[in-house]
């Protein structure tokens, strides 16, 4: 059953029905001030840090689900009846409702007795706010008289002490109310230096700042007692729980409509300026008041919202496609580069399933995450490799995170986690084939934040490889420390302690443990690397790398190979970790894809064996299953993966993450059926219909599907902030389509499905916009390319010196 329906035209999402299987959220904002809101108004918002700067409050698996929001309440002041135009918190019966998920922006809205009401939620581009757009329509034939209320719960900034500390919280809370403008100052007397204020563009009838004031004892979001009553008490909090609530009266005669602003947003002021006049504890409101003014204009709001609308016009416009599949480019066109955006700008931190206290930003995710998205913001994805690289340590080793606000390595979680150096070789060299931006490899960076010690870029990378040649283990494969990319095979770990953590606690030296992941991905980081070097002119030490590379291929053949697929590990008693010899995880899907993306084994049949094992073993109609079978019981020596009941996460869940090797390994095969095959049964626009089954959105990948041993098979789980996103983008864009960023140029080598009669494509790149048409002629992955109307030697288009701006290529597929 669908919930709703895509409207590409307004690359919207619609959804219609209010009760969504889990709660369907979309971002808000896209530089420094974040939100994210659900299908009926939940959610929360955060400058910058989620976990260090969250603007509003809201209980995570609480239930009702999804408590906590951005909640406009209205009432009929003549029948005294009240409701939510979102359906949540009130969940009265509405007709008409709709929630429309956009780029950036949501607009949720409906009808009830007669009053039709819908709210735009958007944040504004370059500024630390979001506004609220009401607009409320009389649709009765007679006049009506109403209130209308805004409402959210602060919360006290630090989200992890917010939900826990109870002892100090409920007695430090402070606001300040001015002009019907509420401000939200808890902790600004003493560290703080920034505040949070809500305003509404219209005179008000009220407003509360106290939440008991506005809920009344014993009572929730669902039944407000001052909503109840249609009258607010201009409460003024002090300690316990500041909210903010306005309320607006409104006289509608029938036919007319009426909008109503809210300003929600976050302000910093200058040490030295706290304070107005400078010896008071009032809030100096000098420079948020013209902020807050501007915005309470219609006009300049829906300005703002213009500019936001042409922002994503002009990022999506950088590659927009169209084949026979509209799964394929309604992904590609929109939602899977947009989910690429955001998984950029959170990383793994805040969503409906990150908290966002737990996580500070992964290096190896971020560096992944670089190939979804650096073709729409290459300044900044500049910007997030130096900061990356400059936590990386001494040793080429990396912290597994770094926290976004102190742009400084994560010592709680710390390194040691072998495969993290290498995402950065990736990364940067993902970043290069994009901008041809040279010069980066140039900028002097520091190791471990720690000043004096600044290198080039590119002796960072030299150190990222040097690291795992340092750390090979008795077969000559890298050792894989704490975890390679999963992060619950953990071989070093031992853990038989409840709660430990599986990712930092080792008990075991880790001499032995090898990964065979890792060596898939050294000799990927290896090729990159040296043709990086043979560009600066270093040919020895090209060389050198592509040695190192043909020497791993070769441990993996010897050493790395179980028969019919590639192994996937060595545990601490030297011991196979995936191979028929073992009861349970016997095939893993990691190792065989990535060996075979890297090229190990494409001439020898090697590569085309370990695929056919995966489908064979590993492929199920919702997607690739990380491993089989399942590991019915704990392994200590195993780790995290055998503490999820079977077909769940790492434990031979549909781990979407890893699907797109394996489609990017078909290609390399020239399989264009395989790979187009395993991309869509993945895509959640392809799998809309089956929406009570698959529950999350089916606009964004989630990280995972169960797998066909769990009792949910086919349920997905942890939408949004995954791997997945610019892992299937890079997949079906850069492999499948086969529009190729190489340092050489725009390389073109579809491996698309038999039955497609071609495609046609806009990209831009390194300024100049290429319109591809490929035509298919025949069955097969030979191409032959015409630029511009004439035919041209390999396929390989090198970027335009001379100032040309369109350039025509045709392919011809025989
Ligand atoms: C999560 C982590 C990622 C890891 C994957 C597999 O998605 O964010 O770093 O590679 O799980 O364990
Ligand atoms: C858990 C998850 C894994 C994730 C890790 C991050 O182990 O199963 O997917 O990568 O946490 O800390």
């Amino acid at each position: 059953m669908k919930y709703g329906y895509f409207d590409d035209q307004n690359r919207e999402y619609v959804i219609t029905q209010p009760e969504t299987p889990l709660p369907w959220i979309n971002y808000l904002g896209c530089e420094a001030y974040f939100g994210i809101i659900s299908n009926t108004a939940g959610g929360y918002s955060f400058y910058r840090d989620a976990r260090l700067r969250r603007l509003t409050r809201y209980r995570y698996n609480n239930v009702p689900f999804d408590t906590g929001g951005r909640y406009v309440y209205l009432r009929d002041d003549d029948s005294k009846s009240f409701w939510s135009p979102s359906w949540q918190p009130t969940r009265h019966q509405l007709s008409g409702y709709s929630c429309r998920h956009g780029m950036g922006y949501t607009t949720i809205g409906s009808t009830a007795n007669g009053i039709e009401a819908h709210t735009r939620y958007f944040v504004p581009l370059g500024e630390n706010l979001e506004l609220w757009q009401l607009t409320v329509t009389n649709r009765r034939t007679t006049r009506a008289s109403l209130s209308a209320f805004s409402s959210i719960e602060f919360c006290l900034w630090d989200a992890q002490d917010d939900a826990t500390n109870f002892q100090r919280n409920f007695s430090t809370g402070q606001v300040e109310v001015e002009d019907g403008v509420i401000y939200h100052k808890t902790e600004y007397r003493e560290r703080r230096n920034h505040f949070a204020y809500f305003a509404c563009s219209e005179p008000l009838a009220g407003f509360d700042t106290q939440r008991d004031a506005f809920l009344g004892r014993y009572r929730g979001w669902d039944s407000p007692t001052a909503v109840a009553a249609g009258q607010l008490t201009n409460s003024i909090a002090h300690g316990w729980s500041p909210i903010g609530a306005h309320q607006v009266k409104l006289e509608l005669e029938p036919g007319e409509t009426k909008q109503i602003i809210f300003v929600l947003g976050y302000h910093e002021n200058p040490v030295a300026e706290k304070f107005d006049p400078p010896n008071s504890q009032i809030i100096n409101k000098k420079t948020v008041k013209p902020v807050i003014a501007k915005y309470l204009d219609p006009a300049k709001a829906d300005a703002a919202f213009e500019q936001l609308r042409q922002y994503w016009d002009s990022l999506l416009g950088i590659l927009q496609v169209s084949t026979p599949d509209p799964h394929t480019n309604r992904m590609v066109n929109i939602w899977n580069a947009y989910q690429c955006m955001a998984t950029f700008n959170m990383s793994r931190s805040a969503s409906f399933y990150e908290s966002g206290i737990g996580r500070g930003l992964g290096f190896r995710d971020s560096n992944q995450d670089l190939l979804g998205f650096v073709h729409m913001a290459p300044a900044r994805a500049r910007e997030r490799i130096l900061d990356l690289a400059a936590t990386q340590l001494p040793t080429g080793g990396a912290y597994h995170q770094y926290q976004p606000l102190t742009k400084r390595g994560n010592n709680d979680i710390g390194g040691g986690f072998n495969d993290d150096p290498h995402w950065l070789i990736v990364g940067v060299s993902a970043y290069i084939k994009e901008t041809g931006d040279w010069g980066i490899l140039d900028e002097s960076v520091q190791y471990d934040n720690e000043p004096g010690s600044e290198k080039p870029l590119y002796d960072h990378l030299q150190r990222s490889f040097r690291h795992s040649l340092e750390r090979l283990g008795p077969h000559g494969l890298p050792l894989i420390g704490r975890a390679d990319w999963n992060d619950c095979l953990n071989l070093n770990c031992f853990s038989d302690t409840p709660g430990q953590s599986f990712q930092t606690t080792t008990n075991k030296e880790g001499k032995v443990a090898e990964s065979v992941f890792i060596a898939g991905l050294f000799v990927l980081a290896g090729r990159e690397l040296a043709a990086l070097a043979s560009h600066r002119g270093l040919t020895a030490e090209a060389a050198s790398y592509l040695s190192e590379v043909a020497k791993m291929d070769l441990v993996v053949r010897k050493h790395g190979w179980d028969g019919e697929w590639f192994l996937r590990a060595y545990d601490d008693f030297g011991a196979k970790i995936g191979s028929k010899e073992c009861e349970e995880g016997k095939i893993y899907i990691e190792s065989n894809g990535f060996c075979v993306l890297a090229g190990i084994g494409l001439e020898d049949g090697m590569a085309a064996k370990a695929l056919d094992s995966t489908r064979k073993h590993l492929a199920t109609k919702h997607g690739i299953v990380l491993q089989q079978p399942p590991y019915s019981k704990y392994y200590l020596n195993l780790g995290e993966i055998s503490s999820y009941p079977p077909g769940y996460k790492e434990n031979a869940g549909i781990f979407c993450h890893n699907n797109p090797w394996v489609i990017i390994a078909e290609t390399r095969l020239g399989h264009g059926d395989e790979a187009h095959d395993y991309y869509s049964r993945i895509n959640p626009s392809a799998r809309e219909e089956i929406g009570d089954l698959h529950r999350c959105e089916p606009y964004v990948y989630a990280q995972m599907i169960a797998g066909k041993d769990a009792p949910s098979f086919g349920e997905a789980k942890n939408s949004w902030l995954t791997g997945t996103a610019a892992w299937n983008y890079y997949a079906i864009v850069q492999w499948i389509l086969g529009i190729r960023t190489t340092l050489g140029g725009l390389e073109i080598a579809p491996v698309i499905p038999k039955s497609w009669p071609g495609f046609t494509a806009t990209r831009v790149f390194r300024g100049v916009t290429y319109k591809i048409s490929i035509e298919r002629k025949g069955d097969g992955n030979r191409i032959a390319l015409t630029v511009d109307g004439k035919a041209v030697d390999g396929n390989v288009v090198a970027p335009y010196a001379n100032g040309r701006k369109e350039v025509s290529i045709h392919g011809i597929l025989s």
